[in-house]
């Protein structure tokens, strides 16, 4: 029934493909456990999966470091399974968009590899080389997101690189016409082998400008505050003047855009974007801008303070402000890199233990019910609490290992998901060791059992998504009106040409309810 294009209102299901399933018991999660588990998702009602980075990649920063755009990582397959996956996916009636990382490669990509031995080799402005101050200090007082200099030393060059993530993630040159040719090399690839749409990662620090290197401004807002976040340096500077959110990036934006349009069947850009202090969301309505890209990731309710009433309902005014009667916004309010929101939301909405489920299950609908796409993650859908007692010695996120303790990283959102309960690890590998431990607390929610246990989150969610469908306000149309209530409650109003929805929020019965007027 649906005058939408396919993204504007799509449920999106977000597969951390190193933690949802092992088929070869190495464990870690690969594509053929993906493939196994798609009646699973389709069951559950989601209409697109978006698998995190599973290209070749030393795994600096699990897949966000690829050496290899064109091939799988052999932890997670071959370019065969992805090809089955794909076939399968589609004949479930699941879209597939792919999560590919245009900002950053990985130091062992064959380009940089190349691009660092010397001054003049045929990749040499493929990457950001700049000459040291006069007394040998990095370029620019920039920081990167994972602690330190966002510049790392080449001896061979005797110049600096920039980095916005790990000095193993080399921030592409994109001031060079060659690499975004390149890119879009790569989208046709996996456009032809029928992907639906990309989630493009950290678009906002992709970096062009090959000369204008200048200083980021001390934040004057910046407070040591007891948030983990607070404790990294990143935060003391502004970004969006200097290191981030260049406005060359539009034309990685309207390229890529013409590659997707060039494709039938509504091929899907979604960019992750971000602003400094609270600019999230102008800055991804510059990012969809007529030619750009079709939708934005936004990170309004993926604080990780988590959110009250009031606060949530900010959002959702400025959403409905910025974006009203358009599919141009995607929301989550988890991912890979948050803690999870069961945890998390219990505190900042003051909610008891015993009344958790409930409360995942009303922001759920809410999520869903706002106009846009939304992206849910893996667990999510089970209610999985965050993981914080993960041992030093056994943590991977190299976040997390930088500022530990204060700061535990993405670990506690990460480990695998568990489908059996009496099965060894819950299901997830029969290896003796996985990559991440599978924490105890989760086996009481393992997925399968879950899905065939009336009252859990997975049937609430599952039957949520089926009545959603047969809504024309839901379906037909982005429109959102009347958005009201206090610091217990969000309501507002879907609007289709013949159905107005009044969707009401109460966070203290934790109830929605959806009454035709
Ligand atoms: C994005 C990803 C995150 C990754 C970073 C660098 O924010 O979601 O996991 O570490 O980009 O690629
Ligand atoms: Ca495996």
């Amino acid at each position: 029934m649906s005058s939408l294009k396919w993204w504007e209102n799509a449920v999106i299901y977000q597969i951390y493909p190193r933690s949802f399933q092992d088929s070869n018991d190495d464990g870690i999660g690969d594509l053929k456990g993906i493939t196994k588990r798609l009646d699973y998702l389709s069951k559950l009602g989601v209409d697109a999966i978006w698998i995190s980075p599973f290209f070749k990649s030393p795994q600096k920063d699990f897949g966000y470091d690829v050496s290899d755009y064109y091939d799988i990582n052999p932890d997670y397959g071959t370019l065969k399974d992805f090809e089955a996956l794909i076939t399968l996916a589609h004949d479930s009636k699941l879209r597939v968009m792919l999560d590919i990382v245009p900002a950053h490669c990985s130091s062992e990509h064959q380009w940089f590899i190349e691009s660092r031995s010397s001054k003049s080799n045929p990749k040499a402005d493929w990457f950001h080389w700049v000459e040291p101050k006069d007394d040998g200090s990095a370029p620019t007082n920039w920081l990167s997101f994972f602690g330190g200099q966002a510049w790392t030393w080449e001896p061979r060059r005797q110049q600096y690189y920039l980095h916005n993530f790990l000095p193993e993630q080399p921030n592409l040159n994109y001031g060079n016409p060659a690499v975004i040719e390149e890119f879009n090399k790569i989208a046709k690839f996996w456009f032809d082998k029928g992907v639906d749409g990309f989630r493009l990662d950290a678009v906002h620090t992709i970096n062009a400008d090959p000369v204008h290197y200048k200083d980021n401004p001390a934040n004057s807002n910046f407070k040591l505050g007891p948030l983990p976040q607070d404790q990294q340096p990143f935060f003391r500077q502004l970004h969006d003047a200097a290191q981030l959110n260049q406005p060359a990036i539009q034309e990685f934006c309207t390229s890529y855009r013409k590659i997707a349009d060039s494709y039938p069947n509504d091929r899907f850009l979604m960019g992750e974007v971000d602003g400094d202090n609270d600019t999230a969301m102008s800055v991804s309505e510059n990012f969809t801008k007529p030619g750009r890209l079709h939708a934005t990731y936004n990170f309004d309710l993926l604080e990780w303070a988590g959110l009250t009433v009031s606060e949530i309902r900010e959002a959702i005014l400025k959403a409905a402000e910025i974006f009203n009667n358009t599919g141009r916004l995607s929301f989550a309010f988890s991912n890979h890199d948050v803690p999870r929101v069961a945890t998390r939301q219990l505190k900042a909405l003051g909610v008891s233990v015993k009344d958790s489920d409930r409360m995942q299950i009303l922001l759920l609908k809410l999520q869903i019910s706002i106009i846009g796409s939304s992206c849910i993650y893996q667990g999510e859908e089970l209610g999985l609490e965050d993981v914080t007692d993960i041992p030093k010695e056994k943590m991977q996120d190299p976040w997390g290992i930088e500022f530990a303790p204060t700061f535990l990283g993405r670990d506690t959102c990460r480990t695998p998901m568990v489908w059996n309960k009496k099965l060894p690890n819950g299901g997830f590998s029969r290896a003796n060791k996985t990559w991440l431990p599978i924490a105890d607390k989760h086996l009481n929610r393992a997925a399968i059992d879950s899905a065939s246990d009336p009252k859990s989150i997975y049937n609430e969610l599952s039957k949520f998504l089926k009545w959603r469908k047969k809504q024309p306000a839901m379906m037909r149309a982005n429109c959102m009106l009347n958005i009201t209530g206090d610091h217990k409650e969000i309501s507002f109003e879907r609007q289709s040409d013949n159905q107005t929805l009044r969707c009401n929020f109460d966070f203290d019965t934790l109830t929605a309810s959806f009454q035709e007027i």
